[in-house]
């Protein structure tokens, strides 16, 4: 088959069979089709779009793409993905959780994704931990402490690896396509029986109406429990950055924080819900889940496991008791309210650009990123604020981007003259 003609059959708006997805995406996967051609068919697909057929087959394709693990025997296999969004740590603690609680979590995760944040950056905040393991490591790794988290690679869906760096690149992330495939090609072949996923919805995330976020997750939802799997989806708010941290190093300062009992209410909170999907998932009544997550966060049990998974991937597991050890950018600046109110919104698109024009995220694929940059709230939605009081501090390396961040921050910064209402953290589930 001819890839242009695979190109122009997408651009104008045909339907691909399975055969065809597999001669492109495998074809990319091998290095036959170079960036070029799937950079403009992934535009193709963003703007036309796929049948559900073609997404399950794309889904499909991409798990098969490498090798696909086999978790058979060990006990109560979970996997959880959120769809992406700012500040957006919930993997960093919830996994050592579930890990706490007797679950078995074996899981592939992403790097940065356009505004949003990635799991495998922000661990990389800590010096020597890899997201290289070899199978057999992953394995054993997940028998012994009860979490493995291992980034893309070329033995697991390898053709999302690729697509994933090349959408972050090309402005063809928020497609749901591509977005249902992606996590679900991930979470197919790392194996797990039962997958938690959290479908961010708002200004912050790549569905932006609750419509969009439901059907995303049903999405997600039909494909896994065709393949056989346990999958539970929840859509949450992320109109407003999670907790109050965004940026790698920072993040990780935040989830440290949670995994010792003195996290933010809605970070903490949604690690909860999530830890208790998983277990439900298993037959727990809810109600004993809840008590038994919330314990993980007060009596260090999620911590150790957080230590003990940071060690086995050879992070250098001290930064883990002593958080000042962190390279936090040195340079510093706030950004005020300009008026006495209530804030109304701190858009979470912005947080995450501003992020990105400090230097967190890439705008080349494989580019390197400062982890010590980000974004502090100091203030969140409906809290009460005098004129010039900060309600946001960024951390960056001598000036880089701070003008442009500075800029997004304050137009992303809204101050109501009452208390807005605030959006609830769970707005919806999908199973
Ligand atoms: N997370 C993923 O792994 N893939 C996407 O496309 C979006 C979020």
């Amino acid at each position: 088959i001819h890839i242009p003609d695979l190109i122009q059959k997408k651009r104008d708006g045909g339907t691909h069979t399975r055969q065809e997805l597999e001669t492109l995406i495998l074809g990319f996967t091998r290095g036959e089709v170079p960036d070029y051609q799937v950079s403009a068919w992934l535009m193709a697909v963003f703007l036309k779009g796929m049948t559900a057929q073609e997404t399950a087959d794309m889904t499909l394709v991409m798990a098969e793409s490498g090798d696909q693990m086999n978790l058979g025997d060990l006990p109560k296999t979970v996997d959880k993905h959120s769809t992406g969004g700012v500040g957006d740590k919930t993997s960093l603690i919830l996994t050592p959780m579930l890990a706490a609680l007797g679950l078995t979590v074996a899981k592939m995760s992403g790097r940065g994704l356009a505004h949003t944040g990635g799991t495998i950056d922000k661990l990389e905040s800590i010096p020597n931990w890899t997201p290289e393991l070899s199978e057999e490591r992953f394995i054993e790794q997940a028998r012994e402490i009860g979490l493995s988290l291992v980034g893309q690679s070329k033995a697991l869906a390898p053709a999302d690896g690729k697509l994933y760096a090349l959408r972050d690149v090309t402005a063809t992330v928020a497609c749901l396509p591509l977005i249902a495939s992606s996590i679900m090609s991930k979470k197919l072949a790392s194996g797990a029986h039962t997958i938690v996923l959290d479908v961010k919805v708002g200004a912050g995330a790549f569905m932006t109406t609750l419509d969009a976020g439901r059907e995303l997750a049903r999405a997600m939802v039909d494909i896994g429990t065709h393949a056989g799997r346990q999958v539970r989806a929840v859509l949450t708010d992320m109109d407003t950055p999670l907790g109050h941290m965004a940026g790698n190093s920072l993040e990780v300062l935040e989830a440290l924080d949670t995994l010792r009992g003195h996290g933010p209410h809605d970070l903490t909170e949604l690690c909860v819900a999530l830890a208790v999907e998983a277990l439900a998932a298993y037959g727990e009544d809810p109600q004993q889940a809840e008590a038994r997550a919330r314990a993980t966060l007060q009596d260090g049990s999620a911590l150790a496991k957080f230590r003990a998974f940071v060690a086995a991937q050879g992070g250098d597991a001290s930064y883990v008791d002593d958080p000042n050890k962190f390279d936090i950018a040195a340079g510093r600046a706030e950004v005020t309210a300009p008026t006495d109110g209530f804030i109304g919104g701190i858009d979470a698109l912005s947080v995450g650009r501003a992020v990105l024009a400090l230097g967190g995220g890439r705008e080349r694929k494989g580019e390197a990123i400062d982890h010590g940059v980000g974004v502090e709230l100091l203030k969140k939605p409906s809290e009460a604020v005098k004129a010039g009081e900060a309600v946001m501090r960024l951390y960056h390396r001598d000036g880089r981007g701070l003008e442009a961040a500075l800029k997004l921050l304050q137009d992303g910064l809204s101050i109501s003259p009452s208390a807005p209402q605030v959006h609830p953290l769970i707005l919806d589930r999908v199973n």
